[in-house]
C-alpha cells in the first residue's frame, strides 16, 4: 500500500541552497524512494515571484513522488502541519565574514519562526536548522518553541562531517563510500573539530584506522583540521557564493539517517541540545557523534578523547557560548 505523503518545509525555498534542496526531496533523496512528499516552501515578499519560478519548475519536473506544493510567504500557511521543517531561510555570509556576523540578521527570524513552527506544525515535527550561525538559530528556536520537544531540534553539521570524509578519501586516494566515522565537535564555524580518531577505512585487508593508514600525524592534526573548518570560506572565495549544492546534499543525509537510521557501525555528525556528555557545558547547541534508529538520535558514548582533542571540543564549547550570549543581546 502507498504510504501517506509527508509534508517538508524548507524556508528560504528560492535562495540557492532551496533551489538545489527541493528537488532532492522530491525525488526521494531525503526520505527514500517509496515516500511521497508535500513540498512547503516559505520565502519572503521580495523573494516571492522567484519562489513562484521555483514551484513552476517542480511542477514541470513531474516528479512521481511529489503530491503537492505549497508556495508562500505566510509563515502560518508554510508551517501547518509539517512533519519535517529544514530551516535555511536568512542570510548568508560573504567573503572575509565569519558566521557569527549574520547573528543579528538571522537570529530573530529564528525567535519569530520558532512561535510559527510551534503553534502550526504536526506534533513531532523534526527540525533542521541550516541558516547560519546554524547552532545559535537552533538554540533561539528551542528557547522560542519551549513546547516542540528538545530532541527535535538539531542543526546541521553534517556537510562539515562529508567534507571531513572526502579530505581523508582523496589524501588515502579511497572511495569516499569506504571511510566513516569522522566526528565533528562543537559549532559550526572555524572551532569546529573535525576529529580522526576514531574513524576508519574499508581495505582490502578489513577495517584500518585512518591514523594508521595516514600515518602523518602532523598533516591529520594540522592541514586537514584546518582545511575543514574553512572550506566553507574556500567555496565562498571560490564561488563568490557560499556551498549550495553540497549543503542541500547533507541536509538530506541528515534527516534521512535521523528518519531511516544510521547504518550498523556507523556514526554521523549532528548538532543537538543535550545532557553534558563528554563534559561539554550544558544549554548549548553542540556537534556529537550520534546513531539513528526508529527516528531518534544518539550520542554515541565511551569514545577516548585525548588531551590534544579535550582543547578543541572546549574551545569549540566556549565559542558557543559567547554565541548565545551574543545572540540574546542582538534579541533584547
Ligand atoms: P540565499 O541568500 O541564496 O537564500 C536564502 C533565502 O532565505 C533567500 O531566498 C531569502 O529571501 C530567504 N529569507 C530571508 N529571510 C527569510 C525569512 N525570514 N523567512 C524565509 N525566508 C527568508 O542563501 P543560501 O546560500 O541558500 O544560504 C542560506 C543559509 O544557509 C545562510 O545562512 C548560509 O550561511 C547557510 N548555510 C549553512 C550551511 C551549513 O552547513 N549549516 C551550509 C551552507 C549555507
Ligand atoms: C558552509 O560551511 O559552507 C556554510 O556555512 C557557508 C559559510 O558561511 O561558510
Amino acid at each position: 500500500m502507498a504510504k501517506d505523503p509527508v509534508r517538508v518545509l524548507v524556508t528560504g525555498a528560492a535562495g540557492q541552497i532551496g533551489y538545489a534542496l527541493v528537488p532532492m526531496i522530491a525525488r526521494g533523496v531525503m526520505l527514500g524512494p517509496d515516500q511521497p512528499v508535500i513540498l512547503h516552501m516559505l520565502d519572503i515578499a521580495p523573494a516571492a515571484e522567484s519562489l513562484n519560478g521555483v514551484k513552476m519548475e517542480l511542477v514541470d519536473a513531474a516528479f512521481p513522488l511529489l503530491k503537492g506544493v505549497v508556495a508562500t510567504t505566510d509563515v502560518v500557511e508554510a508551517c501547518t502541519g509539517v512533519n519535517i521543517a529544514v530551516m535555511v531561510g536568512g542570510f548568508p555570509r560573504k567573503e572575509g565574514m565569519e558566521r557569527k556576523d549574520v547573528m543579528s540578521k538571522n537570529v530573530s527570524i529564528y525567535k519569530s519562526q520558532a512561535s510559527a513552527l510551534e503553534k502550526h506544525a504536526a506534533a513531532n515535527c523534526k527540525v533542521l536548522v541550516v541558516a547560519n550561525p546554524a547552532n545559535t538559530n537552533a538554540l533561539i528556536l528551542k528557547e522560542f518553541a519551549p513546547s516542540i520537544p528538545e530532541r527535535n531540534i538539531s542543526c546541521l553539521t553534517r556537510l562539515d562531517h562529508n567534507r571531513a570524509l572526502g579530505q581523508i578519501s582523496e589524501r588515502l586516494n579511497v572511495q569516499v563510500s569506504d571511510v566513516k566515522n569522522v566526528i565533528i565537535w562543537g559549532n559550526h564555524s572555524s572551532t569546529q573539530y573535525p576529529d580522526v580518531n576514531h574513524a576508519t577505512v574499508n581495505t582490502p585487508a578489513g577495517e584500518k584506522p585512518v591514523r594508521e593508514l595516514v600515518s602523518d600525524d602532523a598533516w591529520l592534526n594540522g592541514e586537514f583540521i584546518s582545511t575543514v573548518q574553512q572550506r566553507g570560506a574556500a567555496i565562498i572565495k571560490a564561488r563568490k557564493l557560499s556551498s549550495a549544492l553540497s549543503a542541500a546534499s547533507a541536509a538530506c543525509d541528515h534527516i534521512r539517517d535521523w528518519v531511516l537510521g544510521t547504518p550498523q557501525g556507523t556514526f554521523v555528525s549532528m548538532g543537538v541540545y543535550f545532557d553534558g556528555s563528554y563534559n561539554v557545558p550544558f544549554g548549548l547547541i553542540y556537534s556529537f557523534p550520534v546513531t539513528c534508529a526508529n527516528g531518534e538520535w544518539k550520542i554515541v558514548q565511551g569514545l577516548s578523547i585525548d588531551e590534544f582533542s579535550r582543547k578543541k571540543l572546549d574551545l569549540t564549547a566556549e565559542e558557543l557560548s559567547e554565541e548565545k550570549n551574543l545572540a540574546y543581546s542582538c534579541l533584547s
